[in-house]
């Protein structure tokens, strides 16, 4: 399959330099060319794209205006900048519009990964209309009651970080949205696996204040009763399963790459069961089923759709440029041994973390969701009671206060 890409700058030679850059991609990449917005816009009337990728600071339409109207008009279009105008003001306006902002000058390298990856994990979904509204999906429900206590702390005035940081690592769609900003370069700093406790440090206390500000970067879902109970248990639950996979991982390598992609992988690894609140995949009646993922009534509700929530997280995560550890382990933390790897990894602290909780309670009887053949094929001798260690160590429920 051949890729269609709509790159739009205003300078000539922007667009001659990615010509000549992107040239090694010719057998796989289908490659055009706008030198503004307007002629962008005529392009997309009569040609179907996968990607566009534009300039921000352009005469006539800009950068932001025009991936507004490309999310309005061609919802499959995945939505890239290309700018030098990083930890600039005007990147507020495209941290929505845009699934992943790329910094001028980029190597090639860069771009085409960057591109490869969002393309290939949309792709994870078949069906069209579902991609559509994956692609068009500008944030996941969040808890009500984190945004308030986000922006109580803000208003003091000398907020504290670490008062902030655990406000965000508890709400699943708070980090996921912050976690967008950081694994590409919307600021600057491209930090792709990090400590989840770091996401504050490192984005800086006035950046959230005006994402917080802004209105629907943080969506807020006129979410029921039921729906908003829901929400907080994903939460809850994601939260428990980052610190557990932490600790596991803590446990069996001393490779922090590892043990900070387990936080944050933990924390986000079903954040596409947010994917199917926001795109109303379960109505209502079905919520009581999200609770229990090894349960065959939610097993159903994927079936019908013919995905998963791991597949859902994983693609958007992908869209949003996370790292490809934290993709992976997003996409198959509950059946790891698709993955193939032969050594311990990020995806092994979380799919056993993962089965190590039910809900948001320990529970000893977590071998059979285990899957055996996956964790047989690393050969990590006494894994298991070492992971009976943990628990008995860290007193339970006590771990997690
Ligand atoms: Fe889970
Ligand atoms: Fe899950």
């Amino acid at each position: 399959m051949n890729w269609k890409i709509l790159f739009v700058d205003d300078e000539a030679n922007i667009l001659k330099g990615l010509r000549r850059m992107l040239r090694g991609m010719r057998k796989e990449w289908e490659l055009q060319f706008a030198g503004g917005g307007e002629e962008a816009l005529e392009n997309l009337k009569t040609d179907h794209f996968d990607v566009i990728v534009t300039d921000m600071r352009m005469p006539g339409i800009g950068g932001a205006d025009l991936l507004k109207e490309v999310a309005k008009k061609y919802p499959n279009v995945i939505r890239f900048v290309l700018s030098g105008q990083a930890r600039d003001e005007s990147v507020l306006e495209v941290v929505n519009p845009a699934h992943q902002f790329l910094i001028k000058p980029s190597q090639a390298d860069r771009i085409k990964s960057s591109l490869c990856k969002a393309m290939n994990s949309l792709y994870i979904i078949h069906n069209d209309v579902l991609r559509g509204k994956l692609t068009n999906l500008l944030s996941i429900p969040v808890q009500d009651i984190a945004l308030k206590e986000l922006s109580l702390e803000l208003t003091r005035e000398k907020p504290d970080i670490q008062t902030l940081s655990s406000i965000v690592t508890s709400d699943v769609g708070i980090t996921a949205k912050l976690y967008k900003l950081l694994s590409s370069s919307f600021f600057g700093t491209s930090m792709s696996v990090m400590d989840s406790n770091k996401l504050v440090e490192i984005l800086g206390i006035g950046i959230i204040k005006k994402l917080l500000e802004m209105n629907g970067f943080f969506a807020v879902y006129d979410v029921g009763a039921k729906m908003g109970e829901c929400v907080k248990e994903i939460s809850d639950h994601s939260r428990k399963v980052s610190i557990l996979a932490g600790k596991i991982a803590e446990t069996e390598t001393e490779d922090s790459e590892i043990i900070n992609a387990a936080k944050i992988a933990g924390l986000l690894h079903d954040m596409g069961k947010l994917v199917m609140l926001a795109l109303e995949i379960v109505d209502e009646e079905q919520i009581p089923y999200m609770g229990n993922e090894y349960g065959s009534a939610f097993k159903q509700i994927e079936r019908e759709q013919g995905t998963s929530h791991s597949e859902l997280g994983a693609a958007l995560a992908g869209l949003w440029g996370y790292p490809s550890t934290v993709i992976d382990t997003i996409r198959f933390h509950h059946n790891p041994s698709l993955l193939g790897e032969k050594s311990f990894s990020t995806l092994t602290a979380v799919h056993t973390a993962e089965a190590m909780l039910s809900g948001d309670r320990l529970d000893m009887s977590w071998e059979h969701r285990l899957d055996s053949d996956y964790l047989n094929s690393l050969g990590l001798e006494g894994f298991e009671e070492r992971l009976k260690g943990i628990v008995d160590r860290e007193l339970k429920e006590d771990m997690f206060v």
